[in-house]
């Protein structure tokens, strides 16, 4: 699959509620998901930060973060290429009678004049491009002269890759071979039998190649079918925000979602100070 294909069937909202996409309920449980979860993107986003300023979200997706920033006052703009995430944010807007714009277009070509934007904020998105670089040049050139950019990417010495990806999801993915298996997983973790059954759709088709690094991390971040997905180590992402004159980053969310009860081993003493060198999301803050 495409990755716009992917992207317009599927948005990281449609996974942390049942309702019906677009509806006021939708939007509330996205929420209530989203900011219990992952606590750290307020502190990183600073939404009230903005008020009059112009803000660009690359990869704005159905507008969760877009609406807490045009709340508090920003100029928003939203750009993605998948319509239904696009509807879906222009709808939530309206929904709370928010000014903001969306617009469909491409994160490595983006449809800005030079230096239109005070920030350029972008969370959880690059790291499924291709042309990660080209989007990060494109970012810097929309951005004015002391700009903010503020991104988060996977990190690559986390928790989550080095050890529940690579090593537990592969040995229980490797498991989904036996036909009883992927009910009994369900069970076990609490993972849907249907997102189960498509890991063992591709364990079948590609075989031993669905284990390999890459193709796993890829089906094994945002559900099985992304075409694409990559970590950063620290060190990478430095490098990929070298044009910038103030490079940033830091780390939170150590993401024990695959753990039965996993939100409350996440609120640990131990998840707590583990969570800063070995936290799923890599955020930089850079200044053109
Ligand atoms: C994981 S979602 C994140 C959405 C949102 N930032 C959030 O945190 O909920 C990735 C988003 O990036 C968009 N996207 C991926 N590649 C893109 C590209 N090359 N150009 C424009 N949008 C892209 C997808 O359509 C999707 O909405």
């Amino acid at each position: 699959m495409h990755a716009k294909e992917f992207w317009t069937e599927y948005q990281p909202g449609f996974r942390s509620t049942a309702a019906t996409p677009g509806t006021e309920e939708f939007f509330a449980q996205v929420d209530a998901y989203r900011y219990e979860s992952e606590p750290h993107i307020e502190g990183f986003a600073r939404f009230g930060s903005w008020a009059g300023r112009n803000v660009l979200e690359a990869g704005c997706g159905i507008g969760t973060d877009g609406v807490r920033f045009a709340r508090a006052g920003a100029r928003y703009t939203g750009i993605d290429f998948s319509p239904t995430a696009l509807e879906l944010g222009r709808r939530r807007f309206e929904l709370e009678e928010l000014e903001g714009s969306f617009v469909e277009g491409d994160l490595t070509s983006l449809p800005f004049g030079d230096a239109s934007f005070d920030l350029a904020y972008s969370f959880g998105v690059l790291h499924h491009l291709e042309g990660t670089e080209r989007a990060v040049d494109e970012l810097h050139r929309v951005l004015v002269p002391g700009g903010t950019a503020l991104v988060m990417l996977y990190h690559r010495d986390s928790l989550n890759y080095r050890f529940t990806i690579m090593l537990l999801r592969r040995a229980l993915v490797a498991l989904l071979w036996i036909p009883a298996m992927p009910a009994l997983i369900a069970k076990a973790t609490g993972e849907r039998l249907e997102v189960l059954n498509a890991h063992r759709e591709l364990l079948l088709r590609h075989r031993r190649a669905y284990l390999s690094r890459d193709m796993f991390l890829s089906h094994n971040t945002d559900g099985p079918g992304n075409p694409l997905s990559k970590v950063f180590s620290r060190d990478e992402m430095g490098a990929l925000f070298s044009s910038f004159s103030t490079v940033r980053t830091s780390v939170h969310f150590l993401n024990l979602r695959t753990y039965p009860g996993g939100r409350r081993l996440a609120s640990t003493r131990l998840a707590r100070r583990l969570e800063p060198r070995l936290g799923w999301h890599l955020c930089v803050e850079a200044t053109k």
